[in-house]
């Protein structure tokens, strides 16, 4: 029995996902953006993307506000909807990174243990970044004014003004305001700082 499923049996094909790599000539892995509403994760994860394929190097994208389009339309936002909808796109990317891309993931996925739920099903390949910008000003940037709408009591359970946000212990790469002046590194900077790690790791050999 797996989940609500019996009678259920793996099947395994000839082409694994080392021929894929060598094919790519590439390593698949995940890098997910973790981060509240308006801290620039979409635009590192395009701004990546951008910095990969110059590179030579297939990536795919998985946004969250995306995926809530289509494959998780009919997921909300309280607690145990998040969860799942952290837990499918844990699952698909991990198969964008059996099929050989870096598959970059950038959801709030405000919750530790769905987290380190989908670190725990490619533990290997999985680096997490925490967009680590504080809610003042995720707040003052407000791209959607869903923070306002929040303050105002018109969106109830929004991360970070009645929904908790837990941020990540053990993240391999943390961005943060520079020290010396307090400003954001420019979304090409963020993602320079996450291709260095990638680099240092051997996947953009
Ligand atoms: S989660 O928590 O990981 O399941 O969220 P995610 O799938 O990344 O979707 C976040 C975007 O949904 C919009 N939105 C909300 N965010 C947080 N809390 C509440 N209640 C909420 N309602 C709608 C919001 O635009 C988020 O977009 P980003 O890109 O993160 O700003």
């Amino acid at each position: 029995t797996v989940g609500n499923s019996t009678n259920i049996f793996w099947h395994e094909c000839p082409i694994g996902k080392l021929d894929r790599q060598t094919l790519l000539n590439q390593q698949g892995c995940i890098v997910w953006i973790t981060g509240l509403s308006g801290s620039g994760k979409s635009t590192l994860a395009c701004s990546l993307g951008r910095q990969l394929h110059s590179r030579g190097k297939l990536s795919y994208v998985l946004d969250g506000d995306n995926l809530r389009h289509g494959l998780n339309k009919n997921l909300g936002f309280a607690p145990e909807d998040r969860t799942e909808n952290i837990r499918r796109v844990g699952e698909v990317a991990k198969l964008f990174a059996d099929a050989g891309l870096i598959c970059i993931a950038s959801l709030i996925s405000p919750y530790r243990k769905d987290r380190d739920a989908c670190r725990a099903l490619l533990p290997e390949n999985f680096i997490e970044v925490f967009l680590n910008m504080p809610l003042e000003l995720c707040e003052g940037r407000d791209p959607k004014g869903l923070y306002k709408l929040a303050r105002a009591g018109k969106i109830k359970g929004f991360t970070g003004i009645d929904d908790p946000y837990e941020a990540p212990l053990n993240s391999e790469i943390e961005i943060k305001q520079k020290e010396e002046d307090g400003e954001c590194p420019t979304p090409n900077e963020m993602a320079g700082q996450v291709v260095t790690f990638l680099e240092h790791k051997g996947y953009l050999h």
